[in-house]
């Protein structure tokens, strides 16, 4: 479901051809479809329709300010991780009461400024985050909403570096701890007890591991309202997967199904923080073919593109398809290919041993699903700058990321 696509052998974004906005912008850049955004948001609203919800959108798979700005609009709160996100959350106008802040890591200043701009929940990790939120709160003489981040113990069945809910992960509270925990924070003077989160990981396909950790999840809600804590809030987490290649994730439909007849007499406001399914396939990665060569028996395309732009196969060896943005009049032959970008390392590729069509140096080629953890995982490795960002809304197209220059790149230094 996204506006990408050919018209008459070229690759289009919405109503505007990709070499018009290559011609004006340069290579490499990202490119947005703002209307494929909408549509994912407004699509998962529709489905949690009848159920009191709140979708915070996961600031992590992309932040830029104009992709938040779009979802800000339409109605989206946040789930932010950072002081950062915050500031990006509330910089493009995110209601504070819409906002859940989760991580591990929180420290002092950050809790400070987020217990300042009055958010929503956060999301406690630990029982040290919880005494430090109490104290903060105390010092600033506020209540701090929290809800207790649970690890449920549940395979989601995903790359073990985005699975997140087993027990050997590093996040949250072990589900037989958390009533406990629950006790404790219930007593603390300045933290009220609201909801309960888990997350189990992302790029999840299957519907089961979100039902069977949401049952084992409100075992406990049930638990605790029997001893007199009732929460307001259940956070899903994130983590709906997108189709890459040939992945069936499950419609918005189906996943709303699963999980409401198990909330449905809770009383409970249902949260969810989907980042990957709203922005993924909203994106895609525009470089330019700079050599082709043969070295040996392999065939190398190299693009203008690296890494550091975008580093998810290179990481968690990702399959983001890669497609010539003119479709040549003749069918093309195929090669099989490693798509490279530019920089000093074996890891950096786009695609290895892949069949591709025989591509020149100097074409356009788009490296798709690349709208989430693409731009907001990009580096400035090997000294390239940071590439320019691009959001087509119809026949229209904003630069909403300038290209980084040279100067800009080293202006936080001195020497
Ligand atoms: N909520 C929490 C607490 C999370 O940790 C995450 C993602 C999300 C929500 C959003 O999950 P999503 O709906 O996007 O799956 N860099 C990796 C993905 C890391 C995900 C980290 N947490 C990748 O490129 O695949």
């Amino acid at each position: 479901m996204n506006l990408f696509g050919y018209r008459e052998g070229t690759f289009w974004c919405e109503s505007v051809p990709i070499p018009q906005i290559a011609e004006k912008v340069g290579t490499p850049f990202y490119l947005y479809s703002k209307n494929t955004l909408l549509r994912h948001y407004q699509r998962l609203d529709e489905s949690l329709a009848g159920i009191d919800h709140i979708i915070c959108y996961a600031l992590k798979a992309n932040p830029s300010l104009s992709v938040c700005k779009v979802l800000a609009d339409a109605g989206s709160g946040a789930e932010i991780v950072s002081g950062g996100e915050l500031y990006r959350a509330l910089r493009v106008g995110v209601s504070p009461g819409k906002i859940v802040y989760n991580g591990n890591g929180k420290t002092a200043p950050e809790i400070r400024y987020a217990l300042e701009s009055g958010i929503l929940m956060f999301n406690v990790d630990s029982e040290s985050e919880l005494h430090l939120l109490n104290q903060i709160a105390n010092e600033l003489g506020c209540t701090a909403h929290v809800g207790l981040r649970v690890n449920p113990d549940i395979d989601p069945r995903t790359h073990p570096y985005i699975s997140t809910g087993l027990r050997e992960n590093k996040f949250g509270i072990p589900i037989e701890e958390a009533l406990e925990f629950y006790r404790k924070a219930n007593a603390m003077p300045n933290v009220k007890v609201v909801g309960i989160h888990k997350h189990i990981g992302s790029q999840i396909v299957d519907l089961s591991p979100f039902v069977e950790s949401l049952q084992r999840i409100m075992l406990l809600v049930k638990e605790l309202s029997r001893i007199g804590v009732h929460l307001r809030c259940i956070d899903m987490g994130g983590g709906i997967g997108i189709t890459y290649n040939e992945e069936t994730p499950p419609s918005f439909e189906d996943y709303v199904s699963a999980i409401k007849p198990l909330i449905k007499d809770s009383g409970c406001m249902l949260i969810v923080e989907p980042g990957r399914v709203i922005v993924g396939n909203a994106g895609v990665l525009i470089t330019r073919v700079v050599h082709v060569k043969a070295s040996g028996n392999k065939n190398f395309v190299v693009v203008d593109a690296a890494m550091n732009d975008l580093i998810r196969p290179s990481i968690y060896g990702a399959y983001h398809n890669i497609v010539p943005v003119e479709q040549s009049a003749n069918c093309r032959a195929t090669i099989v290919a490693d798509v490279v970008g530019g920089i000093c390392e074996s890891a950096d590729f786009f695609a290895r041993g892949r069949e591709v069509p025989e591509l020149k140096a100097g074409e356009l080629v788009a490296i798709m699903s690349a709208g989430a953890y693409g731009a907001a995982m990009a580096s400035n490795y090997n000294s390239r700058p940071l590439i320019a960002e691009v959001m087509v809304d119809g026949s229209q197209t904003m630069i909403i990321r300038r290209r980084q220059t040279y100067e800009e790149m080293v202006s936080l230094e001195s020497f």
